[in-house]
């Protein structure tokens, strides 16, 4: 049985102080949960977060990293760096990523598996665009995704990723996909990883949906058999509204 993964995305909000307000509250409200629970956020507030959420349920990740250790690569942080502080989680390929800073499948699979030899489990996001949906080729596009963001990775590595499904089109808009909808890419996920891994592998790794998720609509998607929880973005920003979110099953 696989346990359910809620996962924050604070993308670039919240200050350090905003950061140990947030889990000064937030630690109390999910500290009875059961579910997997891991807040991605910006650089500067990983010191507060690791600190404040020290000795709770509640896991911290990033929203990137660079895939080497360390070199002239002004602006970035290094997976090597992230260890070193002992982050244990990373959102990687983004679409926001894909899409404003350019990163390419061939980028993000250096990453995952840069991640992996550092012990960090990659949140790996993939998904269709608007676009791509309305030509009918939002499967293609997400079996490439799969199939390029995975190569070579080793079976002892697949098995421990989460793999999120996030349709571009809902990312922020408020728009969510239908239950059975997300349900059915997050099988398709789960099918292509059985064809490069094997059933066991695929019984084992999550996928989660993101897009849109709420308070309000946790519960439905969250419930179908495919989708072993959430990637959240605007609402985990207020610690209210992510632990209802996390609490979807009390
Ligand atoms: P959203 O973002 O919940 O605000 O739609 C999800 C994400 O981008 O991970």
């Amino acid at each position: 049985m696989r346990n359910k993964v809620i996962a924050g995305n604070w993308k670039m909000n919240h200050s350090p102080i905003d950061t140990r307000n947030f889990f000064e509250r937030f630690n109390g409200l999910v500290a009875d949960s059961n579910n997997e629970i891991i807040l991605c956020v910006p650089y500067i507030d990983v010191a507060a977060a690791l600190e404040s959420t020290h000795n709770t349920n509640v896991k911290i990740g990033t929203q990137n990293l660079n895939h080497e250790v360390s070199g002239a690569l002004t602006g970035d942080v290094s997976v090597k760096m992230l260890e070193d502080i002992g982050i244990k989680y990373s959102i990687i390929g983004h679409s926001e990523r894909r899409q404003f800073h350019h990163e390419t499948d061939d980028f993000v699979n250096l990453k995952i598996k840069a991640a992996f030899d550092h012990d960090i489990i990659p949140i790996l996001c993939v998904g269709e665009t608007l676009y791509e949906r309305e030509l009918g080729i939002a499967r293609e596009k997400i079996i490439i995704q799969i199939r390029k963001d995975l190569e070579d990775l080793p079976a002892n590595y697949a098995r421990q990723i989460i793999i999120a499904y996030e349709p571009i089109w809902a990312i922020g808009t408020g728009k969510t996909a239908s239950k059975e909808d997300a349900n059915e890419a997050c099988k398709l996920i789960r099918d292509e990883i059985k064809k490069m891994y094997g059933t066991e592998i695929a019984d084992e790794i999550r996928i989660l949906y993101g897009g849109s998720v709420k308070p309000t609509n946790a519960v439905e998607l969250f419930d179908m058999p495919d989708i072993d929880g959430g990637l959240v973005g605007g609402a985990s920003l207020e610690p209210d509204s992510f632990a209802k979110i996390v609490n979807f099953d009390k």
